[in-house]
Parts: C-alpha cells; sequence; structure tokens
C-alpha cells in the first residue's frame, strides 16, 4: 500500500488522542458562531449512520445516482476513454463504483483514501468482484496532490468522485481540491463527478432531517465522539439537530442547538451554550446547471457532459483536464 511521502495521515498524542481533532474541536468551540468541520462527522458510528442515511426514504441522493450510473451506462462507455485507470477519491462504496467499473471496463482500479481500514475494505470487495481488474489501493490525503502507483502512469486516468461529496466544501476549497484533482490525474484526464441539484425547500430539509432521526443520530454522534474522545462533559440529551436550507449559500446546514444554556467542559477547556446557540457541524451545497460548470471550469475543468436522473435532482457530470478555450 503506497503512502504519500512526508505526510502523517493521523497524529496522536502520548494519550492516543488525535490531535487535529482536538485542535479543530477547541478552535470551533471558541468562535463566535461555534463550528466543527465536517470531517470529524465520520468515526467508525459515524460512518455506519452515514450508511445507514443513504437507505432512508428522505435522502434521495444515493438512489438518484445511482440510477443514473445504471440507466446510462452506455453512454459512459461512448464518452469515457477506452482501457482508462478509474482513480476514485474516497474508499468505493459497495453499489456505485460496481456499476460504473462494468459499464467502462477499466484497466485498472485505484481507490485513494485517508483511512487504511476503509481503503482495504473496499480494496478487497472490488477485487473480488472484478477477478481480472489490477486493485492499486493508496492511502493519501487527496485534498492534496497524490503521486499515483507507477503501474498506471502510462494509463489515461478517469477521476470518480460521487456522492456531491463537492457540495461539502465551502467553494474556495472546492476549487482547491478539483485542483489538485487535476495535477493528481495530469492533462487530459476526466473527471466524472456528482452534483447535488438545488430545489425545494421542503424536499431538502427533509432529506437531511428525516422521520426516523437516523441524521439525528449522526449529527449528535459528534458530541457523543468528542465526549469519548476529548474528555468532554457535553450534555448531548440538551442539544437537538438542525437542518435548514441557507438559500444565499445555496447549501444545507447541520447545527445542533442548545435546548437550554448549558457549560461543559471539553480536554480541560470551559464552554458555554446560551439557550438557542448553535454549534454548525455540515455543510451540503447544492448546484444548478450553471453554477456546477462554474465550479468545474474554476478548478480547471472543461465539463463535457452532464446527465440528470429521472426526478431531476440530482447531476453526474463528465469533465476534461484541458486548456479553456481562448477569448473569443
Ligand atoms: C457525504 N455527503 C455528501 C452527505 C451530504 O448529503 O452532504 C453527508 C450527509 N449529511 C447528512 N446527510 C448526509
Amino acid at each position: 500500500m503506497a503512502e504519500q511521502e512526508g505526510i502523517a495521515l493521523v497524529d496522536l498524542d502520548e494519550n492516543g488522542v488525535d490531535r487535529a481533532f482536538r485542535a479543530d474541536v477547541l478552535d470551533g468551540l471558541s468562535a463566535k458562531q461555534k463550528a466543527i468541520p465536517a470531517r470529524w462527522l465520520y468515526d467508525d458510528a459515524g460512518s455506519d449512520l452515514f450508511e445507514d442515511i443513504t437507505q432512508i426514504p428522505e435522502y434521495y441522493p444515493t438512489r438518484a445516482e445511482t440510477e443514473i450510473l445504471t440507466d446510462r451506462r452506455s453512454e459512459f462507455a461512448a464518452k469515457i476513454a477506452p482501457g482508462c485507470a478509474v482513480v476514485e477519491f474516497g474508499s468505493g462504496s459497495s453499489v456505485k463504483t460496481p456499476l460504473l467499473l462494468k459499464a467502462i471496463a477499466p484497466a485498472a482500479y485505484v481507490p485513494l483514501d485517508i483511512s487504511g481500514g476503509f481503503l482495504r475494505e473496499a480494496a478487497q470487495d472490488l477485487a473480488a468482484k472484478f477477478p481480472g481488474l489490477p486493485v492499486y489501493p493508496v492511502e493519501a490525503d487527496f485534498m492534496r496532490t497524490v503521486d499515483l502507483p507507477a503501474e498506471v502512469a502510462a494509463t489515461p486516468k478517469l477521476g470518480f468522485f460521487p456522492g456531491s461529496t463537492i457540495g461539502n466544501m465551502v467553494p474556495r476549497t472546492a476549487v482547491d481540491l478539483l485542483r489538485s484533482m487535476r495535477e493528481t490525474l495530469g492533462e487530459g484526464a476526466q473527471l466524472l463527478i456528482g452534483m447535488d441539484l438545488v430545489k425545494g425547500r421542503d424536499i431538502l430539509e427533509a432529506a437531511y432531517d428525516d422521520a426516523a432521526g437516523v441524521t439525528a443520530e449522526f449529527n449528535l454522534n459528534l458530541a457523543r465522539r468528542i465526549n469519548r474522545e476529548l474528555d468532554g462533559d457535553i450534555p448531548t440529551e440538551k442539544l437537538r439537530h438542525i437542518a435548514r436550507w441557507n438559500d444565499d449559500f445555496a447549501r444545507i446546514e447541520m447545527h445542533l442547538e442548545a435546548n437550554e444554556a448549558i457549560a461543559f467542559s471539553v480536554a480541560g477547556q470551559e464552554f458555554s451554550m446560551r439557550s438557542g446557540e448553535t454549534i454548525h457541524t455540515e455543510n451540503s451545497h447544492k448546484f444548478t446547471r450553471r453554477s456546477s460548470k462554474l465550479l468545474l471550469e474554476a478548478g480547471g475543468w472543461t465539463p463535457q457532459k452532464r446527465w440528470l436522473d429521472s426526478g431531476k435532482r440530482f447531476s453526474l457530470l463528465l469533465a476534461e483536464a484541458t486548456e479553456p478555450r481562448k477569448a473569443p
């Protein structure tokens, strides 16, 4: 398994505490608008809860994207370079990756993930499903440029970034990521990327605040994780999950709101929240045809094709790393 040179993927202190997690939480709880980066939602319990979210009736993105990958397979085969290496940013999910691999018959599969555990599981799973396909897992932080295995150096590349995960980043970070993907994959590569669409507030807010309360558990797990890993005593029963559409930024925001005034400590530091005060825990940006293409262009990618599901809820875009057309 290749590892990026010089990058410590997880930096634990002498008590086994993830230093970056502690720094982000202490910084975030000290800010005027309390906020913790969404990546910390995904410990083992959070990752399992996210898998559950993809199955709930209100959360349409996974089903809509799977429908596109199933129904448009012959179009992918026509548009994507034959014999390419598929480089997936994040370990392959059990359903979507096989659909793509079946549609385009690639020469190799290269999953990139910061978590060695998920990476190994996904790689073994895929290798079992596609016995003849070479699989080269790379443990790396794909927010930075990654050195791909020498075995695929001369193979055309297709980046795959499904799920609208790009929407969890603010535009600046999303552009940085698209640019490092371009660096990683090289000139002439293609990128197949999922982007969820702007739609009615009711549908969006329900997708992020389901009746069964699975998304609420996913959000509250972050506060529980802080208590578990950072010696915290946040009274989680006094926090409630909020999902609200922010029209100015075209995004769903998740927050944890205090039901009453509370005080607590985390890693030896004291914090308090007024009744109604929130901790902002996630953004999920939604896109229009224009904003999705603009974002790709800003990241150095030329849009080639855009597919929607039958309900017009979700988009999958194909783009190419080519020089932009010169001004007219
Ligand atoms: C992983 N990501 C694309 C999900 C989303 O839809 O933004 C995370 C999620 N948060 C709450 N529900 C799902």
